[in-house]
C-alpha cells in the first residue's frame, strides 16, 4: 500500500463517519489518501475530519478552483491508482450505472482512466438494498469489470430495520482495495 494514490469518495449515507477510519487506516499503510465528498456527505461528516486526516483539501464544489493549473475532476481522475466510493449510497450506484456525471464525485468518476478500478461500497436500509432498481443497477456495473464491489452484510441497520444493506467492515474493504492494487 506504500505511496500509493488512493481517491475516496464519500456519499451522504450515515456510514459516512466509518470512513474516517477507513482513511486512517489507508494512512497508516502508508498510502497518500485524497476525499471528494458529495454535499450529502457533509451532512453527516464535516469536510475538515478528512482535510485534517489527509493533509489534502477536501474536494467537494465542482465550480470551485482547488488548483489555479489544473482542470479538477481530470487531474484527480489521473492521480488515483484507484477510486474507492464509501459509503455508496443507492442514489449514487445509480448515478454511475447510468453515468450521471452531476457533481464533482460522479464527473471524476467517469472520467477515471480505463485502467483504473472502482471498488464500490454499498450501504443502505434493506428496502433500498433489495428495491430491483438498485440491484439492476449493481448488475449494470459489474458487466463493465472496472466496477468492483466489497458485499454488504445483514444486520441490525442505523435505521433500526434489521436486514441486509450494511456496509461492510472496513478490513474487508482494505482487504479488497489490496487484492486490486496487487494486480496492477
Ligand atoms: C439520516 C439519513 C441517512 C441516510 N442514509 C442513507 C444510506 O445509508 N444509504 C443511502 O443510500 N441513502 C441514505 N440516505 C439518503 C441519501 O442521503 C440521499 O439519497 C441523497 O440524495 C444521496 O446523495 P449523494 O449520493 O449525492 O450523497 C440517508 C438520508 C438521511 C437523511
Amino acid at each position: 500500500m506504500k505511496n500509493r494514490k488512493i481517491l475516496i469518495g464519500v456519499t451522504g449515507g450515515i456510514a459516512a463517519y466509518k470512513t474516517c477510519s477507513l482513511v486512517n487506516m489507508f494512512l497508516k499503510e502508508g498510502a497518500d489518501v485524497k476525499v471528494i465528498m458529495t454535499e450529502g456527505a457533509t451532512k453527516f461528516v464535516t469536510p475538515l475530519t478528512f482535510q485534517a486526516l489527509t493533509n489534502h483539501p477536501v474536494y467537494i464544489d465542482m465550480w470551485q478552483t482547488y488548483n489555479k493549473e489544473e482542470v479538477e475532476h481530470i487531474s484527480l481522475a489521473k492521480w488515483a491508482d484507484i477510486m474507492i466510493i464509501s459509503p455508496a449510497t443507492a442514489s449514487v450506484i445509480g448515478k454511475v450505472a447510468c453515468g450521471i456525471a452531476d457533481n464533482l464525485l460522479t464527473t471524476v468518476i467517469m472520467a477515471l482512466p480505463k485502467e483504473t478500478d472502482v471498488l464500490i461500497v454499498p450501504a443502505m436500509n434493506t428496502n433500498m438494498w433489495e428495491n430491483p432498481i438498485t440491484q439492476r443497477n449493481i448488475e449494470t456495473l459489474v458487466g463493465y469489470k472496472k466496477y468492483k464491489f466489497v458485499e454488504t452484510r445483514k444486520g441490525i441497520l442505523a435505521c433500526r430495520d434489521e436486514g441486509a444493506g450494511k456496509i461492510a467492515d472496513n478490513d474487508d474493504i482494505l482487504e479488497e482495495a489490496r487484492k486490486i492494487l496487487a494486480k496492477k
